[in-house]
C-alpha cells in the first residue's frame, strides 16, 4: 500500500515536471500577445475605461500612473499648460513599473494640448523600457497634434510596434469601444507575432 502511494506521488511529479505541464497559469486571452503590461494615465476615466478593455482581451496586468498631488478639474487647463511648457515633471505616488516581467508594454495617455500629460512623462524620464516592444495609445476629443512624435521623443530604449489613436471615447457605447479596442490588439498581434 505504502509503496503504491510512493509511486503514484512520484508519477504525479514526474507528470508535473514533464513538457507539457507549467506551473506558471495564465489564462487564455482572446488576443495572446504573451505577458502584457498596459500602463495607463487617466484624469476623467475615458483611457483607462479603454485600458480596462484591452486588460480584459489580452489578459495583461493594468498599471496607473497616478500623480502624488491630483489634479483639479477647475483648474487643470491652465495647470497642465504650465506644467507642459516647463518641462514640469509631477511627482508620482505610484511605484513607475517594472517592464522586464513582459513581453510587451502598452501604455496610454489623454493628449493634453496636443502634447503627452506631465504624469506620463515623468513615468518616460525615469523609465528605460530595455528594448521591449511598445505599443501606445492616446484618447482626445479633437486632434491628436503632437502626441506620438513627443511619446517617441521622451520614450526611451522601447522598440514602438504600433500607435492607437483614439477619439470620442465618452461617446462610445461599450460594444463599440470593445470592438475598437479588440480590432487594435489584433493588429499588435499581426504587427508582434509571439514568439
Ligand atoms: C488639460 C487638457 C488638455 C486637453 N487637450 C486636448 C487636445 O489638445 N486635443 C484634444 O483632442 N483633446 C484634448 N483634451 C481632451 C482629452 O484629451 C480627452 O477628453 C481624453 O479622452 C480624456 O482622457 P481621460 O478621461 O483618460 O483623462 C484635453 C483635456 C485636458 C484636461
Amino acid at each position: 500500500m505504502f509503496r503504491k502511494i510512493t509511486l503514484a506521488i512520484l508519477g504525479f511529479c514526474l507528470f508535473c515536471s514533464g513538457p507539457g505541464f507549467s506551473t506558471d497559469f495564465r489564462p487564455t486571452p482572446e488576443v495572446d500577445l504573451g505577458r502584457v503590461l498596459i500602463v495607463f494615465f487617466s484624469l476623467t476615466g475615458s483611457t483607462q475605461r479603454l485600458a480596462r478593455i484591452l486588460r480584459l482581451y489580452s489578459e495583461g496586468n493594468l498599471a496607473a500612473i497616478v500623480p502624488s498631488e491630483p489634479y483639479d478639474l477647475e483648474s487643470v487647463r491652465s495647470i497642465a499648460k504650465t506644467e507642459i511648457t516647463t518641462n514640469y515633471r509631477p511627482p508620482l505616488a505610484s511605484p513607475i513599473p517594472t517592464v522586464d516581467d513582459y513581453d510587451l508594454v502598452i501604455i496610454g495617455a489623454p493628449v493634453w494640448f496636443g502634447d503627452i500629460p506631465p504624469p506620463l512623462a515623468a513615468v518616460l524620464d525615469k523609465c528605460d523600457f530595455l528594448g521591449k516592444p511598445v505599443a501606445v495609445f492616446c484618447t482626445f476629443n479633437g486632434s491628436a497634434g503632437d502626441f506620438l512624435s513627443k511619446f517617441r521623443e521622451n520614450i526611451k530604449n522601447a522598440n514602438i510596434i504600433s500607435e492607437g489613436k483614439f477619439s470620442g471615447i465618452t461617446r462610445r457605447n461599450n460594444a463599440n469601444l470593445n470592438a475598437i479596442a479588440l480590432s487594435w490588439l489584433k493588429s499588435i498581434a499581426e504587427a508582434f507575432p509571439k514568439q
